[in-house]
């Protein structure tokens, strides 16, 4: 796989990465990933530069949050007559100015294949014998990366600053009075739709949408997915073409990948406690690639990169909201 994005320009842009902004408006919320300014009703945010794993912010890619930003903005354009979003537009590269909701204290993980090896993945959870999962009665003989007979969603619980997200059924989410019966039923809905329509969209571009994780807000009584959607961030992808062979073989699957960085740390030893080791410019430059790849198969477009000045350009944009 390659990118028509000259190396020099992902390189020049090392030192010109999307850190953090400060706009000077609102009232400002700082995630691991977007900065999000709250004023009137609306929400600002931007998709910054950084990158976490671990649930710790490890260091800038260049152009990741442009990246992200771009790809949300594509589907939730394709996507907002099947199920409305709280988009209202993106001014920027960096930047979309959303319809601020409450969000459900839940995210809808949606997975259309049995994968992982986190504690809260579902290949993990049956590789050690347990067949129940989030509620989900989940059959036997299952192998490694095979397609499920339909997708299933498996929520989470929605962690404060600094948590962990943990597993939870449709039965506690409801008994627990989290989210309403009806509204959850929704919710549901939407989920699947989203997933659904992503799935054969990334068929398309020779990707398989493995699983992905939804958010969903409400404003005025109307349900909203929000936050972002199918982004390398939120969802794993695999290569179509390579699929059933190395299923066959028993391999492992060729992602698209946005682990590069995570993998390089977990090689160093770091799995998320103490000291973040040096991440070189050569691993940042890679990382960088893969995501500007990510972009271009997902959308089937050309990633339009430039090394003006980030900060600058997002007030310039943002003018009228300042
Ligand atoms: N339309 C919206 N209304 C309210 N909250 C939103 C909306 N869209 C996204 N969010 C929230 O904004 C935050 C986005 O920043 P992010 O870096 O992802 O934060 P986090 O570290 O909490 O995941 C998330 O907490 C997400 O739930
Ligand atoms: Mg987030």
């Amino acid at each position: 796989m390659k990118t028509m994005i000259e190396e020099s320009v992902i390189r020049k842009q090392l030192d010109n990465t999307l850190e953090s902004i400060e706009l000077g408006v609102g009232k400002k919320y700082e995630g691991k990933v977007r900065d999000n300014f709250l004023l009137n009703g609306k929400r600002i945010i931007v998709t910054s530069d950084r990158i976490s794993a671990f649930d710790r912010v490890l260091t800038t890619i260049p152009f990741k949050g442009q990246v992200l930003n771009q790809i949300s903005a594509f589907w939730f354009e394709k996507t907002k007559r099947i199920v409305p979003n709280h988009v209202i537009e993106v001014p920027d590269p960096n930047v979309m100015v959303v319809n601020e909701c409450k969000p459900y204290p839940v995210e809808m993980v949606v997975r259309g294949y049995i994968t992982g090896v986190t504690t809260t993945s579902l290949w993990y959870n049956y590789s050690r014998g347990s067949r129940t999962f989030c509620g989900i009665k989940i059959p036997d003989g299952l192998m490694k990366d095979q397609k499920l007979e339909h997708p299933i969603i498996t929520p989470t619980t929605k962690a404060e600053h600094g948590g962990h997200d943990m597993l939870i059924s449709r039965g506690e989410i409801i008994s627990g009075g989290l989210v309403e019966k009806h509204e959850y039923g929704e919710i549901e809905e939407k989920a699947l739709k989203l997933f659904e329509f992503g799935q054969k969209e990334a068929a398309k571009n020779g990707l398989i949408l493995v699983d992905t994780k939804y958010e969903f807000g409400n404003a005025d009584g109307k349900i909203l997915v929000i936050d972002e959607m199918h982004t390398p961030d939120s969802s794993r992808f695999w290569m179509q073409a390579s699929y059933e062979e190395l299923f066959g073989r028993g391999q492992e699957q060729r992602p698209l990948d946005k682990e590069y960085v995570r993998r390089y740390l977990a090689d160093k030893g770091f799995l998320g406690e103490g000291d973040i080791p040096e991440i070189p410019n050569d691993v940042k430059i890679e990382a960088a690639k893969r995501y500007i790849i990510a972009y271009e198969k997902i959308t089937g477009k050309q990633f339009a990169a430039d090394n003006s000045d980030i900060p600058g350009r997002i007030r310039n944009n943002l003018g009228k909201y300042l």
